[in-house]
């Protein structure tokens, strides 16, 4: 069977360098290699805790154009907004119905939201974050995605996404493909400015799209420890330096080593990694400024990645319909 990878972002934050590490580079990687790859903007995702609009607005603005600005290609890939394709919403109801509701009450970030209350297990918590794992599973299973490249964050998802499949195809008819997981940061959690996951929820993100400037200030503000310059440094458990690592070659690694060995300043060290990821975005950069003078190209892109993307969309639905029962009378 042919591979068909499809992985989504949700349209929250800024697009920022764990991002581009842990998702879009990859992703983009395999889409050279890959007959058919699925990218969009979970849309609909975005609202399960974000109720600004015009933050929302922004977000699926400028996570379009980091995808296209790292160099997607729209005439390859199938690029669009979940919120264009309607049957994934179709689907995640239909999905809705055959997932117990046992397996749910296990999600991390169900449970994780949960923790946080006393008294009312359930104060602050939607349908829409209890139900999250199965709009996911519809996004995937919508397009018999056989691979789904995603953090390790979102393994349990692809398990879950697993399970409804199966449930779906144990009740009804085999229709729905089995994914597959594609873990991108097994060895290396990309770590942010606090040395934590990099992540919008923890606001210590490097942003993807900031012009030269502003990349400077953010990596001179990754906190580091307080010896002077001079003294041998650690690169183990080190942002600088895993950071140095996502960007660099072997050569370019042991280089870096060997100035954390002799003792070079952390300003000099960050300015060194600066350099390495500033070389890297600069053509990113370049197109993201030609790109944003553009909003008639970018809408044109997603609807007509959202048009070629439903064809198929539609058609699916239309067998699943079908073995359910919800169909013509005959
Ligand atoms: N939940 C994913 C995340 O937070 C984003 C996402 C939504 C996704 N639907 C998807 C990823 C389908 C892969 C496949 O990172």
């Amino acid at each position: 069977m042919k591979k068909r990878i499809l992985t989504g972002i949700t349209t929250t934050g800024t697009p920022h360098i764990g991002n581009y590490i842990g998702a879009i580079r990859p992703a983009l990687e395999m889409a050279k290699e890959n007959e058919e790859s699925f990218f969009f903007l979970a849309d609909y995702h975005s609202i399960i805790k974000n109720q600004d609009s015009n933050k929302i607005k922004q977000s699926v603005e400028d996570i379009a154009l980091a995808w296209l600005s790292c160099g997607l290609d729209t005439k390859t890939t199938y690029f669009y907004r979940q919120s264009d394709v309607p049957e994934i919403l179709e689907l995640s109801w239909i999905l809705n119905c055959v997932t117990a509701k046992g397996l749910m009450n296990r999600a991390h970030a169900y449970k994780a939201a949960s923790s946080l209350n006393t008294n009312d297990a359930d104060k602050g918590i939607t349908m829409g974050l209890f139900s999250y794992p199965v709009l996911m599973a519809a996004d995937i299973l919508m397009f018999d995605s056989t691979h789904v490249p995603v953090g390790s964050d979102q393994i349990q998802h692809l398990e879950m996404t697993r399970d409804i499949a199966a449930r779906f195809n144990h009740l009804y008819k085999p229709l729905l493909t089995l994914p597959d997981p594609i873990i991108a940061d097994k060895e290396k959690i990309v770590l942010g400015l606090d040395g934590r996951k990099m992540s919008k929820s923890y606001e210590n993100i490097i942003p993807l799209l900031d012009d030269e400037k502003k990349l400077r200030k953010s990596v001179m503000k990754i906190v580091t420890n307080s010896l002077e310059p001079g003294e041998p440094k650690d690169s183990k458990e080190c942002t600088v330096f895993d950071l140095y690592k996502n960007f660099a070659d072997e050569e370019k690694i042991t280089e870096f080593q060997n100035y954390y060995d002799d003792g070079i300043s952390w300003g000099e060290a960050k300015e060194m990694l600066f350099n390495t990821i500033n070389n890297e975005l600069k053509p990113i950069r370049s197109r993201y400024v030609e790109l944003i003078k553009d909003k008639d190209y970018i809408n044109d892109v997603l609807s007509d990645g959202s048009r070629k993307a439903r064809s198929i969309a539609k058609q699916k639905i239309k067998e699943i319909r079908e073995v359910i029962g919800i169909t013509n009378i005959s």
